[in-house]
């Protein structure tokens, strides 16, 4: 046995692709995890294009990316989102620090929600600007702490998780934007890394969920997630892109994401983009997991995001080790346990667009019995 082996431990193992049906420590599951929502990164034309571009380009550019690979990427970037460029950076953990960087001469001060994802919280630290935090996702408190910490004439920029990753929370941003009409220039940036390719009509995020797609509404993303590749984004104009490049050591000082995970980002994305009914399928998923969950008693909240949070009494990771005897995996998140974790221990349900009716039927049956 391999050290990797014996350390992790072999219930936990992944054994294949993410899919809703996986399989993991050796035995086939219902997988109701993660942030693959559409499960691009097993599907067979986005692992056909990285082993293409592999043989073709090799593992990467060395630091330099210069190569069409990446060049395709970013103009399926900017067709999805309607932009005239796009960043494409290391990680989606990075493109929130790559704009925030970027804009840092437009703005003065930062007031960024309490339970901001740790992206976030990095980017802030770098950018050197005085940080003021806001009661979690609490218009009321954001104007609060904008009337006592702005000087006159000086800019905010509001920031926050547009989906907020454990809890699957909306950040109310109509209210921020409306808050932010009283202060001129006054920018919103936000890490949308489970927004893109989930939320809007089109999949562009929890701006168009919210029609605030406009010149002063910035949003940063990832092709990790629900596009099936890998690799940080920020939709931008010609300028913005200039200035990440130009000020985010990030793009200058650092090598893009990897040939092949570059070519999966585009493949998965053309597939997304090609495929209106994933959408679709994923919103009849979340409609259903919600009627079933909120069917139990629990709160659920009127979302079109594909992550329930489930508090309730009782010892959760025992239910979740209920559900794992099931074949059924879901994930238990400790008090507090992540950025935006409440601070009860809480189970985290995914769903997919590729999960069947009979599978969330299946999970809610199950959670019926031990809830
Ligand atoms: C809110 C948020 N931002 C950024 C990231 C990092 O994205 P990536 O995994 O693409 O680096 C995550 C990762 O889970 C996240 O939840």
């Amino acid at each position: 046995m391999t050290i990797v082996e014996e350390s992790l431990n072999a219930r936990d193992r992944m054994d294949s692709p993410i899919g809703a049906r996986m399989r993991i420590g050796g035995r086939d599951v219902d997988y109701f995890c993660g942030t693959s929502y559409h499960a691009l990164h097993g599907h067979p034309v986005v692992i056909e294009a990285a082993v293409q571009a592999l043989r073709a380009y090799g593992l990467g550019p060395a630091t330099r990316a210069d190569m069409s690979v990446y060049m395709e990427t970013e103009a399926l970037v900017c067709a999805h989102f309607g932009c005239e460029a796009a960043a494409y950076v290391a990680s989606g953990y990075l493109s929130i620090m790559a704009l925030l960087l970027a804009l840092r001469d437009d703005y003065d001060v930062a007031f960024a929600d309490e339970r901001s994802h740790f992206s976030v919280n990095d980017a802030l630290k770098c950018a050197e600007r005085p940080v003021f935090r806001f009661r979690h996702r609490d218009p009321q408190s954001l104007s609060e702490q904008l009337r006592r910490h702005l000087k006159p004439g000086q800019v905010p920029v509001v920031v926050s998780d547009g989906v907020f990753p454990s809890t699957g929370a909306l950040a109310p941003l109509d209210h921020y934007a409306q808050l932010l009409d009283a202060y001129p220039g006054g920018l919103l940036c936000i890490d949308d890394s489970h927004g893109v390719g989930v939320l809007g009509s089109a999949g562009r995020g929890t701006l168009e969920h919210f029609g605030l797609e406009g010149e002063r509404a910035f949003c940063a993303g990832t092709l990790s997630k629900a596009f099936g590749g890998f690799g940080g984004i920020v939709p931008a104009s010609r300028a913005l892109a200039d200035r990440i490049a130009a000020k985010g050591g990030v793009v200058a000082g650092a090598s893009p994401p990897p040939v092949p995970a570059a070519a999966a980002a585009g493949a998965g994305l053309r597939l997304f983009r090609e495929n209106p009914s994933m959408l679709q399928a994923l919103r009849t998923n979340v409609a259903h997991m919600r009627t079933g969950l909120a069917g139990l008693g629990l709160a659920i909240p009127q979302t079109p995001v594909p992550i329930f949070n489930v508090q309730a009494r009782g010892d959760l990771k025992a239910v979740c080790e209920r559900l794992r005897e099931r074949d059924i995996v879901v994930k238990y998140v400790g008090a507090s346990g992540y950025s935006d974790a409440p601070s009860v221990e809480t189970l985290r349900i995914a769903v997919f667009s590729s999960h069947s009716s009979e599978q969330i039927d299946d999970l809610i049956a199950a959670l019926a019995v031990l809830l």
